[in-house]
């Protein structure tokens, strides 16, 4: 109001372009209020990445029981097998096939199946493609938000068509984990099935979080279950499917290598019928080729901090508190200092016996707040590569060379094209 008052005073010596730019300003000014407040976009979704990424450490040990999961792995199994049957119907002698959406489908299905006890095939349900496109959407969005500078204001960034989509697919990934909560909620409402999830073998991911009951004896809000339940659905499917998918490019540009894996995997398993626990710990070839290809793909290019206290480096240089840093676990890997010929598949640089620097090889990241899925993965990596390269010979497509970016987890820009020879 009293912006419009002075206006009219000045249009009277300066012209009425100071009466339009005062109501100009005076609107500005509304918006931003009604958006500061929260009354435009009230959706605290646009913290997509922190609600994503963060986790609290008081619920670490509920991740860890999660873990001790389907004691035979044929969970993950069967998720594997659907997904082969259907490369199988697709991939003629000639055809290649972009294996990295295939993979994403199929580790989304393992990570259900595990943590969510779902039933039914995530793989031959369409309606999943659509958080798997949110995931990804936002994938991009949160490195094209880092990378522009108006965009690091929140208002600015919230009306910004960027900011709209980033909503959106928020919005849409919120949906499916509410609807996984609210299916399971609605179940144990029912004391019948209260009863039988008291007798079952175990409780799985989404049991143990609906069960916690923090200190204060409450349980978690449905906001802090949500981030939880957020948090282990896109670590647990995102992260393995580009281990898998770039494990998978690097044996087919590998060839020799590929075959010794096979060899080795032939002789422990013959046909492949069936897989154990202690199957994967005598795997030593396969385990070398996934660590090395881990190395030079790492899943997580890397991880943001904010430093808590100062760091000094040797050298003297040292960085003040406060601040942000990104650690890049991609350019450590490749950092000739650090690895020699780092660009050069070479497993036997995770030969036993062999040595490095501890923090030389951090895919799973290091210290208090490194992945606590790493067995987990490690065992669902060597599952499906086991079980791959008995059925299919993996070759390189020439034509589409993979073009790494990096995104949250390590993506190609133009996909993983493979050609999938049916192995007799
Ligand atoms: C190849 C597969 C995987 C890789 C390379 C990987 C890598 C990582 C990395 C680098 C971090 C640290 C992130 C940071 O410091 O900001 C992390 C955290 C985490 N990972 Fe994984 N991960 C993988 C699979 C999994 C799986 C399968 C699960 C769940 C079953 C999982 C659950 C988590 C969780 C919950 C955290 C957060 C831990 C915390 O903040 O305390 N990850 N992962």
């Amino acid at each position: 109001v009293i912006l419009l008052v002075l206006g009219k005073m000045f249009c009277k010596y300066v012209g009425s372009i100071w009466f339009i730019m005062s109501v100009l300003v005076f609107l500005c000014l509304v918006f931003v209020w009604m958006i500061g407040e929260g009354r435009v976009l009230k959706s605290p979704t646009i913290n997509v990445v922190v609600s994503i990424c963060d986790l609290s450490c008081s619920n670490f040990f509920l991740y860890m029981s999660a873990l001790v999961f389907v004691p035979s792995g044929r969970l993950g199994f069967s998720s594997l097998l659907v997904l082969q049957d259907k490369w199988e119907q697709i991939v003629g002698q000639d055809s290649t096939l972009e294996i990295f959406q295939h993979i994403t489908l199929m580790t989304l299905d393992t990570i259900m199946k595990c943590a969510f006890s779902h039933e039914g095939s995530v793989q031959l349900d369409r309606k999943y493609k659509s958080y798997i496109q949110a995931v990804e959407d936002l994938n991009d969005l949160v490195f094209s938000r880092v990378r522009n500078i108006f965009h690091q204001n929140d208002i600015i960034y919230r009306v910004s068509s960027n900011g709209c989509r980033a909503n959106s697919a928020c919005k849409l990934a919120h949906d499916h984990t509410d609807q996984v909560i609210k299916s399971r909620r609605s179940q144990l409402q029912d004391e019948e099935e209260l009863e039988k999830l008291k007798k079952k073998r175990r409780l799985d991911f989404l049991d143990i979080l609906l069960f916690a009951r923090m200190e204060n004896g409450k349980g978690l809000s449905d906001k802090d279950l949500r981030a939880e339940v957020d948090t282990f659905m896109f670590e647990g499917h995102d992260t393995t499917a580009s281990g898998i998918s770039w494990i998978f490019y690097a044996l087919a540009t590998n060839p020799e290598h590929q075959q010794r894996c096979r060899k080795e995997i032939q002789s422990l398993l013959g046909d492949g019928a069936s897989i154990t626990w202690n199957d994967l710990d005598k795997m030593p070839y396969t385990t070398m080729c996934i660590k090395e290809a881990l190395r030079i793909y790492p899943p997580v290019p890397g991880v943001s901090r904010e430093l808590s206290s100062p760091v000094t480096f040797p050298d003297g240089r040292s960085l003040p508190k406060g601040i942000h840093v990104m650690l890049s676990f991609y350019g450590l890997h490749h950092n000739p200092n650090v690895w020699q010929n780092p660009e050069v598949f070479d497993p036997s640089r995770f030969a036993p016996g062999s040595s490095r620097h501890s923090h030389s090889f951090l895919p799973f990241s290091g210290g208090a707040r490194n992945c606590i899925g790493k067995q987990f993965a490690m065992n669902e990596l060597k599952v499906a590569v086991a079980l791959t390269l008995l059925r299919f010979e993996l070759l390189p497509d020439p034509t589409r060379v993979p073009i790494p970016i990096p995104r949250i987890v390590l993506k190609s820009k133009n996909g993983i094209h493979l050609h999938l020879k049916k192995l007799q």
